[in-house]
């Protein structure tokens, strides 16, 4: 089974029903859907289909840059933000790595295949599986290679306190140790703390981003990395496979971050009904819900020993059980805010499954810790 949300057609097959009859709420992808402009730009260029793409990806790395407001030597774009994870890790080569727990899954993968020695650094319940200052004390302490850091953090959708971001950006420069911060989630946060003004003064800071989860095109497949630090940046693009990133990426890729349109109307809707969601799941005692900054929604299933994701298939839906993250254990899940109708068809399916218990009205819905 993938260790990833997403997995319409494993899960299809095992209910034997058509992939397509599922309502997916594991995978975090913008609700608005493809961007009219991603669909304009890819059906009027059909044809760059017949043609390599540049291998340089000169216009595309130009436009990331200039979005970003960072220089072009500190750009690489990639098949996804999940290369450039094991193209960075792969060039790096860290002996050791401090990963937070609960995390991203491919982090500790593309580690492990270099051999690299992984200390976790457990996030836990009782402090709201929120990141607080501790870690600076812990990194001090064990002055692994690497950091990885996720902001704001899958599975749990909490955003580290802006100043401990800053501060833990300070110690890694000064100690030496490569701090990648993986925002594939960012811009969903209207005001979110990227530590992209950082780069220029910074040899020790790499910044992941995503563009498949915002835009909507995990199909597609595009992400970049950005990083003060220019010779990595140049050796990873010496060495990695030419053309990993295909034409209609590189296309769409340099008009995606001007679309505010899109992306202002994405903010908005995914705020509403962000609300809606937290505010019907809070209603129903047997549910512990985090209240997130991201686009999805981590909780915990208080009823002991009962599989809320098989429940839900019943009803067609799927969500990502979190029983695969270290750290965690099967009763925790989490979802993605969806449009207003699959939302209330979400409640619907959840009223069903847990209604002989949960009549109470009590919110147990949690703010971020710190
Ligand atoms: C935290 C995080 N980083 C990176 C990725 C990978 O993104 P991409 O689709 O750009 O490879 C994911 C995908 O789920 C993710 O959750």
């Amino acid at each position: 089974m993938s260790e990833h949300g997403g997995n319409v057609v494993e899960t299809g097959q095992q209910l034997g029903i058509d992939p397509a009859l599922l309502l997916d709420f594991s995978a975090n992808i913008n609700p608005l859907g493809l961007p009219e402009r991603v669909r304009a730009l890819i059906v009027s260029h059909l044809d760059i289909i017949t043609h390599y793409p540049d291998v340089e990806y000169r216009h595309l790395h130009q436009a990331l840059a200039s979005a970003n407001r960072c220089e072009y030597d500190q750009t690489i774009a990639g098949n996804g933000e999940t290369e450039l994870i094991y193209g960075l890790v792969r060039t790096l080569a860290p002996r050791s790595a401090m990963l937070l727990v609960p995390g991203f899954a491919e982090y500790r993968r593309a580690l492990q295949q270099q051999g690299c020695q992984i200390i976790d650094y457990a996030l836990s319940e009782q402090d709201g599986f929120q990141v607080d200052f501790a870690l600076l004390d812990a990194v001090r302490t064990h002055r692994p290679d690497c950091l990885f850091i996720a902001t704001p953090n899958n599975p749990t959708g909490l955003m580290p306190d802006a100043g401990l971001l800053d501060r833990l950006a300070s110690l890694c420069e000064e100690l030496h140790i490569a701090l990648i911060v993986d925002e594939a989630f960012i811009d969903f946060l209207p005001q979110g703390s990227t530590l992209a003004p950082r780069l220029a003064g910074s040899r020790y800071l790499y910044l992941l981003r995503s563009l498949t989860k915002f835009f909507a095109i995990p199909g597609l497949r595009l992400g970049y990395l950005l990083s003060g630090n220019k010779e990595t940046i140049h050796h990873l693009k010496r060495t990695r496979e030419p053309w990993s990133v295909n034409a209609f990426s590189a296309l769409v890729g340099q008009h995606l971050l001007s679309d505010e349109d899109y992306i202002s109307r994405s903010h908005a809707y995914i705020a509403r009904q962000r609300d809606v969601l937290l505010q019907a799941m809070a209603r129903f005692p047997s549910l512990m819900v985090w209240k997130p900054e991201a686009n999805f929604i981590f909780f915990r299933c208080l009823r002991q020993g009962f599989n809320l994701k098989a429940a839900l298939l019943r009803h067609h839906i799927l969500i990502r059980h979190c029983e695969n993250y270290p750290g965690l254990d099967s009763a925790w899940y989490r979802i993605a805010v969806r449009t207003e109708a699959e939302n209330r068809r979400f409640i619907e399916a959840l009223t069903h499954v847990l209604h002989d218990a949960d009549d109470g009205i009590f919110s147990n819905l949690l703010p971020p810790a710190g």
